[in-house]
């Protein structure tokens, strides 16, 4: 009997030694004499896990992990003996990680074979499109209005808003965007799905062509992530041949074909009118609004961009109705969210579950503290434009409104955990520098403001007139924060000014020369 099992093409077990673990499980097969098929899956999200080997069972898939190619001989012992093995974890959905979390969006990362449309079919794959192309436009932008979905890239927008504007503007050329630029610092979520599963995103796409009249659309992929796009290229190429994409698609009077595009590096390119001048071939600067993108957007067409996550929720929203949906969260912000720990955790990954969880539990439950054993001081949440929140807000519950109310921001859903051994002086130095660096320069207060605060907390750090100089960044943000033409200057005030009112008694600590760092 063929022994099938599952090792993860994922780009962090890659990193983690997940191909050369695939090839040696093979070469220690061949070994036995024993009948193998290796599925290269998404990763299931727990990083320390990771790469997670997955034997398939009469009892169901069972855990290996973290193995190593030199565990390779040892595993193959174990499957084709009891499955005893130190690696062993049992079945991965029994993981208390695993467990907690309510997937929607991700319900099929780490589960099946990205690059088969079959196995994706066969796990409830595209039947929001068929249910799409049954209903219809303005049906479809209906059934996303009311099940809450916002915009996962950051901003919060309403998504079924943005399609009804795209749906409503007249053209004879229409164009779907997908933004899958993910520069902020801690998230991985998007590249998790495009590598995980794919044509979800590609579902999604379809969708958002039909309710809007877009028939071409584009994914944005940044160019450090060159697993995605593969994924992306071989899965696009099945869905063409399988008349998911392309003229009439599923035998529909709907037309809609995409491509990838990649990225050259600058996160200013992840706001979307950079983007879009980007993809246009120009350099990356933002555009002033209005004219909004959904009225004229790509090539001065209505547009509509979302992120990856919001659109590949939208099959799940298709296939099982808003109501479903909209039946998770709290407040305004419904639905769950793929919330990806990151930073100095015992226990980092993907974890998505319904809005409300609090930070402390997600920090503290969930991620397990501190990988060095100190503990919690600060997390950023929401990636480098995202407020440091101290263990005094830890009792905010993840969700767009509260995490404003406090100053802060859920952004794309990135966390990252820092011990007692950070220096928050230093953090907001970098917020500026990371600022000026990235500035696509169009406006004065983002592109001289960052520099001028760089150079001020650096007095501050050298111990230099401390008081005065924390009152001239204070001042600097508030013109950064109102004068600024994009969100990359108006929304680095956030860390910087955080990091001055919850941790005050770094600013006035030791004296410190600055290296070049
Ligand atoms: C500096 C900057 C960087 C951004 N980077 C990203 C990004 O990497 N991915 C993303 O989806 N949105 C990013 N955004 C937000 C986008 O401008 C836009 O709001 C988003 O793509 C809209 O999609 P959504 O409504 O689905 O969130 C960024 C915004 C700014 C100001
Ligand atoms: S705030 Fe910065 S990145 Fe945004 S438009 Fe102005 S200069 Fe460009």
């Amino acid at each position: 009997m063929t022994m099938r099992i599952y090792v993860p093409r994922d780009a962090a077990a890659i990193a983690c030694g997940a191909d050369e673990l695939a090839a040696a499980l093979k070469v220690a097969a061949i070994a036995r004499k024993l009948d193998i098929e290796i599925i290269r899956n998404g990763s299931r999200g727990m990083a320390w896990l990771d790469p997670l080997v997955e034997l398939v069972t009469p009892e169901g898939r069972i855990g290996y992990g973290p193995a190593e190619p030199e565990d390779a001989d040892s595993l193959i012992a174990a499957f084709a003996g009891d499955g005893a093995h130190k690696l062993r974890i049992g079945k991965p959905e029994d993981q208390p990680f695993l467990k907690r979390q309510t997937r929607l969006t991700f319900a099929r990362v780490g589960i099946v074979d990205p690059r088969d449309l079959d196995d994706y079919k066969a796990h409830g794959g595209l039947k929001g499109l068929e249910k799409a192309i049954a209903i219809g436009p303005s049906a479809i932008v209906d059934e996303v209005t009311k099940s809450g979905l916002r915009g996962r890239g950051g901003a919060g927008f309403p998504t079924g808003i943005k399609w009804k504007t795209v749906a409503d503007t007249a053209g004879p050329q229409k164009y779907i965007v997908c933004n899958a630029d993910e520069g902020d610092s801690g998230t991985f979520a998007d590249r998790m799905l495009m590598e995980g599963d794919p044509f979800c995103l590609i579902e999604g796409m379809a969708i958002a062509g039909v309710a809007t009249g877009a028939t071409k659309g584009y994914v944005y992929i940044r160019s450090e992530y060159p697993h995605a796009i593969a994924a992306m290229d071989a899965a696009i190429e099945k869905a063409r041949r399988a008349n998911v994409l392309g003229k009439g698609i599923l035998g529909s009077a709907h037309d809609f074909n995409m491509e990838t595009r990649t990225g050259a590096g600058a996160y200013v390119c992840g706001e979307e009118t950079s983007l879009l001048e980007s993809l246009e071939g120009k350099r990356g600067t933002v555009r002033a609004k209005p004219p909004l993108p959904a009225h004229k957007g790509l090539f001065g067409k209505p547009t509509v961009i979302n992120n990856v996550l919001s659109l590949a929720t939208v099959p799940i929203i298709l296939a099982e109705g808003a109501e479903h949906y909209r039946d998770f969260g709290m407040g305004r912000s419904r639905g769950t969210m793929p919330i990806q720990l990151a930073g100095n955790l015992n226990y980092g990954g993907l974890f998505e579950t319904a809005f409300g969880i609090t930070l402390g539990e997600l920090v503290d439950d969930i991620g397990g503290g501190c990988f060095t054993g100190r503990p919690v001081r600060a997390v950023q949440v929401g990636g480098p434009l995202g407020a440091y929140f101290p263990r005094e807000l830890f009792d905010t519950p993840f969700d767009y409104e509260a995490f404003a109310a406090k100053d802060g921001l859920i952004g794309h859903g990135g966390i990252v955990v820092f011990d007692d051994t950070v220096d928050m002086r230093r953090q907001a130095r970098f917020a500026m520098e990371f600022c000026a660096i990235e500035s696509c320069g169009k406006c004065t207060p983002c592109r001289i403001g960052a520099v001028r605060g760089k150079e001020t907390i650096e007095k501050i750090i050298a111990g230099k007139d401390v008081t005065r100089n924390i009152a001239v960044v204070e001042d600097l943000c508030q013109t950064m924060k109102f004068g600024s033409l994009c969100a990359l200057g108006g929304f680095t005030p956030y860390p910087v000014l955080s990091a001055i009112r919850h941790f005050p008694e770094d600013f006035h600590g030791t004296p410190q020369r600055i290296a070049a760092e």
